[in-house]
């Protein structure tokens, strides 16, 4: 299972890939505008730190907007993927761009029809928001399971991204149903580490130590 890191915090990343936890990195706007610093620095610096796709977020609307957009977007760096939104003006981008060999993740996808729309499109990644869903009432990482059978029945290409990972939960259901990548926020990864137990046995064994004869 890959993980990619969920921030454009370049500190975050830096840690996370002294742990050997980014096989990628996901940004949207939202994440950019809060490191406050022009955009194309904050992308390079991530895309020279990381090796691995990079996802960046294209705002346009239309296709004919969206596909020079992306365009632009794909020449920062060559590990740059253009995140297009799950439209039908998306769709005929995402065509578009994977036919010129420009690798592209659709994002703010809500339900397995969507997703199939875009396997359709020749999407490589495609990002299911389970968060965003569960907090609507409705169970986010069903929509993953449905996405997974359909790739399964038909040998799609498309890599399903688990975005919007909120807790621990979602990461260890993702590995469960073998999802191909979990977007993961610093916060959760660092949470995957711990267990109360682990602390108690650690101050246990530092205690013993101490009563252990050293010469
Ligand atoms: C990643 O590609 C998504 O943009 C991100 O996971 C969305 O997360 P959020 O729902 O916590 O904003």
């Amino acid at each position: 299972m890959k993980f990619f890191i969920d921030t454009a915090n370049i500190e975050e990343i830096k840690k996370a890939t002294r742990m050997g936890l980014v096989d990628g990195v996901t940004t949207n706007p939202t994440l950019v505008s809060r490191e406050n610093r022009p955009f194309l620095d904050v992308i390079r610096d991530i895309c020279e730190v990381v090796d691995g796709p990079v996802s960046v977020e294209a705002v346009s609307m239309t296709a004919d907007e969206l596909i020079p957009e992306a365009r632009k977007l794909s020449k920062i760096h060559p590990n740059v993927v253009v995140k297009i939104p799950m439209t039908l003006d998306g769709m005929v981008a995402v065509r578009q761009l994977e036919q010129e060999g420009i690798k592209t993740n659709v994002t703010l996808v809500f339900s397995p029809n969507q997703a199939l729309l875009a396997m359709k499109a020749g999407a490589s990644y495609i990002s299911p928001f389970v968060g965003r869903l569960d907090d609507a009432a409705h169970e986010g990482m069903d929509m993953v399971a449905d996405c997974l059978e359909i790739i399964e029945n038909y040998g799609f290409t498309s890599e399903i991204i688990v975005a919007s990972i909120r807790h621990p939960l979602h990461v260890l259901t993702a590995a469960r149903m073998g999802a191909h990548i979990a977007t993961i926020p610093y916060k959760v990864m660092v949470q995957l580490s711990k267990h109360p137990l682990t602390d108690v046995g650690i101050e246990r064994f530092l205690s013993d130590w101490e009563k252990v004869p050293k010469t």
